[in-house]
């Protein structure tokens, strides 16, 4: 496994502006050596302050795509999406030409939906590794993207040939329960750096037994961190 380096900081507003360095850093560094950047990001509510506090940084944003490390199979004005919470709150630097691409690309079926997010990210990444940065959140149940403790996925997510798998509703045990989509290890794999946001002291105790313990079916985050080649950045607040 690559280094792992925690901070933790007072308050959540150290910690988000700390996030935004490391952001910062990556996309530009990406952006002088290859003219472009690439970074996924996750949902839910953790994150949502680094969306929005985005527009602090000087970058050339025309240059920078963002994507999802995973969704919920939903319409994308639904209350529950990620892409819904991600544009709104990255509206400014969307406006100032960051493109977001959200992994529904079809609601007619989950199939379909992650077969089109697949073409759509492998049309996008070509260069491995292909995702200059990654921002992961984790549950309190030890999941992140969309990788859930004891699910029947978590046999298949380590070395399957897909970028994208979908995950369906039964057993995530997460709320909301929605099926959703995911991003598979070796897609995850594929990031230059990953940059783990959490918050709270449970969350912090999780982690530190999914670390200590990294079974892939009890805490699968502890089992990616296991694996993943990469430097990770861990950042936490109360
Ligand atoms: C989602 C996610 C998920 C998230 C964790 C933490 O769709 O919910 O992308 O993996 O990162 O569930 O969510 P919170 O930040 O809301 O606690």
């Amino acid at each position: 496994a690559g280094t792992v380096n925690v901070r933790v900081y007072d308050d959540p507003d150290g910690a988000v502006f700390v996030v935004l360095r490391l952001i910062e850093n990556a996309l530009s560094t990406a952006i002088t050596e290859r003219g472009k950047a690439l970074w996924i990001g996750a949902g839910g509510g953790t994150p949502k302050p680094v969306y929005e506090q985005l527009s602090t940084l000087d970058l050339a944003w025309d240059k920078v795509t963002l994507s999802q490390v995973d969704e919920r199979f939903v319409p994308l004005d639904d209350a529950s999406s990620n892409s819904k919470m991600m544009a709104e709150a990255a509206a400014t630097v969307i406006e100032k030409g960051m493109t977001f691409l959200s992994l529904i690309q079809d609601i007619s079926n989950l199939a379909i939906c992650s077969e089109k997010a697949e073409t759509m990210l492998r049309n996008l990444s070509e260069d491995v590794p292909s995702f200059d940065l990654t921002l992961l959140g984790m549950g309190g149940d030890k999941h992140y993207a969309s990788i859930f403790p004891g699910h029947p996925i978590n046999d298949e997510v380590y070395d399957s040939d897909m970028l994208v798998l979908p995950v369906a509703a039964s057993e995530t045990g997460a709320e909301p329960k929605l099926p959703r989509i995911t991003l598979t290890v070796p897609a995850l794999n594929r990031s230059r750096r990953i940059v783990l946001y959490i918050t709270g002291q449970a969350k912090l105790s999780a982690l530190a037994a999914a670390i200590a313990n990294p079974d892939p079916q009890w805490a699968p985050i502890g089992a990616f961190f296991s694996q993943y080649p990469g430097p990770v950045d861990i950042i936490w607040a109360p």
